[in-house]
């Protein structure tokens, strides 16, 4: 079914026509390692720009601000929460790529740290380019209508870094302060007071906003000067860069050919932008919102009551976007990056996965195999399901007769809001899908190039897999 209210993008890849080189490499370099072609025209020059800035923007030499060192030190400080043992560092790990070190797919904060969240955890790595959301952003891409796009959190609904940064200080199930006050409070007594005042001036401390959106500035000069937030040290990185060590092997160039393959993955489409923002390179995602039916997700407490809905862009954490009916934004949620996703342990808003592979499983099978995904009402269990019957869904038992409950985390008023772009395509359910094993395999050789080298795959890859 086609959404009311499509955004569709168009393929980057349809831009340069196909062949030329391997997917978006031809984008962004001249093909590579593999000396292949430099694509011609405006697109080549916009990207070949930004990729020429990378490394002057992001010196890691320069000193912090001192906003971002007082920043630094709030990041770490766990005297900022009401428990008194939360920093925006026990879910935002460093050595996670600034997500979360566990598997969970919400985690516990509140004062006495037993309150689960209802969202996962993003990484904050590569955010520094997000535009504030807007119901009608210019794609990146340049060519795709413009649809909702930017901001932070899964929702957009914090403008800035800045003011993302005092939703977790007073979310009583995260850092839980009770106030702004309170904040400041501890603030004014925090080791880094001097170093707080010599940053925002003598009398910040006078007035509880001034002190509490300084607050939000620190943090937020922390995110966006500190070369770990984007470190831009992948392997990717490097193919792209053309430097040593950037040669894709086989396995990984036909990945990234799957990715940007408009009727393959198609990946690039949502996860992907042409030339950099801000003088970055690529840094995968559009900042697009888009409804794709996450199954609902039994792990989150919140979901104990069927009434509680997250409808992202419609609420409830975000207010502007009522759920009434025909509301084409309901179930809309952020496009997330893809850089680091091979490190992360829990995917997609709810967290619902924990594995890269059973994440790209959904995407492939959702619409041919939604019974894997989805549950299923009336029908009878299978004793013993058959042989060939995938065990890597959701569901593993089979069921005959009944019903697929699809999209059974969006109410079916909102259902034509779901994307129908590849490889989620709503083709009839038993028909083939999208991806081969072949290129399922050879996607996630692609997307561990895109992990920071300073950061471990969730799984590594099974010995040998991606080399030939
Ligand atoms: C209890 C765990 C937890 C703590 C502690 C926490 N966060 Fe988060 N963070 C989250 C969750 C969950 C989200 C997604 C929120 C949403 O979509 O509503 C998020 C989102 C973000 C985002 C948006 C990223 C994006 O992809 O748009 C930023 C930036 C961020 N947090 C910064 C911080 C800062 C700074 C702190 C400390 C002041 C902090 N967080 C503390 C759980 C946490
Ligand atoms: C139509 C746009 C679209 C296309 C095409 C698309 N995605 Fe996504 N992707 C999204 C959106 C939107 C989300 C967040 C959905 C949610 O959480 O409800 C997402 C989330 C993800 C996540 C979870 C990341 C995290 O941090 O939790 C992964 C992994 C992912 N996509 C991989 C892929 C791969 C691989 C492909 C190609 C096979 C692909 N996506 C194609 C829009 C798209």
């Amino acid at each position: 079914m086609r959404p009311l209210f499509p955004f569709p993008r168009l393929s980057l890849v349809a831009l340069v026509g196909a062949g030329a080189c391997v997917g978006l490499g031809a984008l962004l370099a001249a093909c590579g390692p593999s000396g292949e072609a430099a694509p011609a025209g405006p697109l080549a020059s916009a990207t070949a720009a930004a990729s020429d800035s990378v490394g002057t923007a992001l010196n890691p030499a320069t000193p912090l601000s001192l906003p971002a060192q007082v920043g630094q030190k709030m990041f770490f400080d766990a005297t900022l929460s009401g428990s008194g043992r939360m920093a925006c560092a026990t879910c935002h790990d460093p050595k996670h790529a600034y997500a979360p070190s566990n598997d969970l797919s919400v985690q516990l904060g509140g004062p006495a740290m037993n309150l689960a969240g209802t969202r996962a955890v993003p990484s904050l790595r590569y955010k520094d380019a997000t535009p504030p959301y807007a119901d009608l952003l210019d794609n990146p891409d340049g060519v795709s209508v413009p649809g909702p796009g930017g901001g932070f959190a899964w929702d957009g609904r914090a403008a800035t870094l800045a003011e993302q940064a005092g939703l977790p200080l007073l979310d009583p199930r995260e850092m839980a302060n009770a106030s702004r006050a309170d904040v400041v409070k501890q603030l004014r007594a925090a080791p880094y007071a001097a170093l707080f005042r010599q940053a925002f001036g003598a009398q910040v401390f006078d007035d509880v906003d001034r002190a509490f959106a300084a607050a939000g500035q620190a943090l937020q000069a922390f995110q966006l000067e500190d070369v770990s937030f984007h470190p831009y040290s992948s392997k990717y990185d490097l193919y792209i860069g053309n430097k040593i060590g950037g040669v894709l092997t086989p396995a990984e160039a036909r990945g990234l050919k799957v990715f940007a393959d408009p009727k393959g993955g198609n990946c690039a489409s949502c996860h992907y932008q042409g030339a950099g923002l801000n003088g970055s390179t690529a840094i995968f995602t559009d900042f697009s919102y888009e409804a794709i039916g996450v199954p609902r997700n039994p792990a989150v407490p919140a979901n104990a009551d069927p009434s509680f809905i997250d409808l992202g862009l419609c609420g409830p954490a975000r207010t502007d976007h009522p759920p009434t009916p025909g509301n084409r934004f309901c179930g809309m949620f952020k496009s997330p990056t893809l850089r680091n996703v091979a490190s992360r342990r829990s995917f997609f808003h709810n967290g619902v996965f924990h594995s890269l592979e059973q994440t790209i499983r959904f995407y492939n099978t959702r619409d041919t195999m939604p019974e894997l995904w989805y549950p299923t009402v009336g029908g009878q269990a299978k004793a013993s399901p058959d042989p060939d019957f995938p065990t890597y869904g959701l569901v593993t038992t089979q069921y005959i007769g009944g019903q697929v409950r699809k999209f059974d985390d969006l109410p079916a008023r909102f259902v034509g809001n779901i994307d129908t772009q590849m490889p989620l395509d709503g083709r009839p359910a038993h028909s083939k899908p999208p991806m081969s094993e072949q290129d399922i395999a050879d996607l996630i050789c692609f997307l561990n190039t895109l992990n920071d080298k300073d950061v471990q795959p969730a799984e590594a890859p099974r010995p040998g897999a991606c080399r030939s």
